[in-house]
């Protein structure tokens, strides 16, 4: 099969509901594979990956690349909000502003937020042990968790989540396909968040707190400062990026653990096993499967041409499976070593949350193990349709 037809099947709901036989199917075919359409070529290679990942001529989609497909894509406060923030901007403009914002992502912060992290976690536990009996994880455990973490993180007052929520989501949501009227709703979300904020940051400034808000806010000392829309993109950009992804590493790892209970076992009994536990779920079942990059120069990858102006698809979820460098992809092997995924990208963008993720699910997993020694499957999962961030819309467990 071509590599235009395997991508073709992987784009329908069973290609997304189970990709990997199709990245084995791209992975017969070499590291890297030339289309045509909307991507010159599709990287699946683990090599490859990260090369592409990591050179600069390889560009996130940015404004300028967004204006050649969009005109007057800046007439949406949506779309404003997200193409101010690091995710959609390269270098030097993306250098400054990942300076000012990760710097914030220190280990120190992480550490200080582990409380919160194992309150939250026994609190959701608490509850699961109340409800009894089968649950939802996805909408008991793996939403609340993260939302709350970030939430603090951030330093959105708890009585503001369920109104804060939404409104991000639905802004991250204008870049998924949609009609129309995912502006009129995203805009509207836009603009009542930038209101928000503004009113936050005032409120942050006279009384400071040890929080993200505060900090950005006064983020600058070295650098030129923030600007007011900087800071609401860094703030919606962080919300949406640590929460629903985080998600689907607590629902996609719970379901490897329960269809391998001898794994769990052991786990249970040496719960010190966690970061390797992690690390596999991370390139096994990874919440992002893919990332696109675009060039402004005519260029090549592992002798495949790519012309200037062109994106190119580039698949985390494949080069994670790549049997070229991990022996026997498709299984779970929790003791493996060398385990270097690709499941947080690589180079400039390097996601900056993954202390904070990792730090999440090493505590979740054991003691979700601990609490309840009968914790079984319930029922078939139901499943994202999407592969940019893959994971459940339902996982029915068994609390016992
Ligand atoms: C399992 C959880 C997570 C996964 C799989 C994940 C994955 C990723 C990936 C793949 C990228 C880079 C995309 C690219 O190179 O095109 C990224 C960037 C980013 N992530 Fe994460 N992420 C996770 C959790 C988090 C958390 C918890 C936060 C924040 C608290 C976060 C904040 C960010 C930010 C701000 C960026 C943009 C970095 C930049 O553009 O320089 N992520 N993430």
């Amino acid at each position: 099969m071509s590599a235009a037809a395997t991508l073709q099947a992987l784009h329908t709901e069973e290609g997304r509901r189970n990709p990997y036989p199709h990245y084995a199917a791209l992975h017969a075919t070499g590291p890297v594979a030339p289309l045509t359409g909307h991507y010159a070529a599709v990287v699946h290679g683990y090599d490859a990956v990260s090369r592409v990942l990591r050179d600069p001529a390889f560009r996130v989609l940015d404004a300028e690349k967004l204006g050649s497909q969009l005109p007057g894509w800046d007439e949406h406060p949506s779309l404003t909000v997200l193409m101010n923030s690091m995710m959609f901007i390269n270098g030097e403009q993306h250098a400054r502003l990942r300076r000012l914002i990760t710097r914030e992502f220190t280990a120190r912060r992480v550490a200080s937020l582990t409380y919160t992290v194992t309150q939250q976690v026994e609190h959701l536990l608490d509850r699961l042990a109340e409800h009894g009996g089968e649950v939802d994880f996805i909408k008991e455990f793996a939403y609340p968790l993260p939302s709350n973490v970030i939430g603090e993180l951030l330093g959105v007052p708890v009585e503001d989540r369920p109104w804060f929520q939404p409104h991000v989501s639905a802004i991250g949501a204008v870049l998924d396909a949609g009609g129309e009227n995912k502006f009129a709703v995203a805009d509207k979300a836009a603009t009542e968040l930038s209101a928000y904020f503004t009113e936050l940051v005032r409120q942050r400034r006279k009384e400071p707190r040890d929080d993200l808000v505060t900090v950005l806010s006064a983020a600058g000392e070295d650098d030129a400062p923030l600007t007011h829309e900087e800071l609401l993109s860094a703030l919606v950009l962080v919300f949406n990026a640590g929460f629903e992804t985080t998600t689907h590493l607590l629902g996609n790892g719970l379901e490897v653990l329960l269809r391998h209970p001898d794994a769990a076992q052991r786990l249970r009994e040496q719960p010190e096993l966690a970061a390797s536990y992690v690390e596999e779920f991370l390139r096994l079942e990874s919440p992002a499967q893919l990332t696109t990059r675009w060039t402004a120069v005519d260029t090549e990858i592992d002798g495949v041409g790519v012309a200037a102006g062109s994106s190119v698809l580039v698949l985390l979820g494949a080069a994670n499976r790549d049997p070229a460098r991990f022996t026997d992809p498709d299984s779970f092997r929790p003791e493996r070593l060398d385990n270097a995924h690709l499941t947080f990208s690589a180079g400039a963008h390097f996601c900056p949350g993954a202390l904070l993720t990792i730090t999440e699910a090493q505590i979740a997993f054991p003691r979700l193990l601990a609490r309840f020694p009968g914790l079984a499957l319930a029922g078939e999962p139901a499943y994202r349709a999407q592969l940019t961030l893959r994971g459940h819309t339902r996982l029915p467990v068994t609390v016992a």
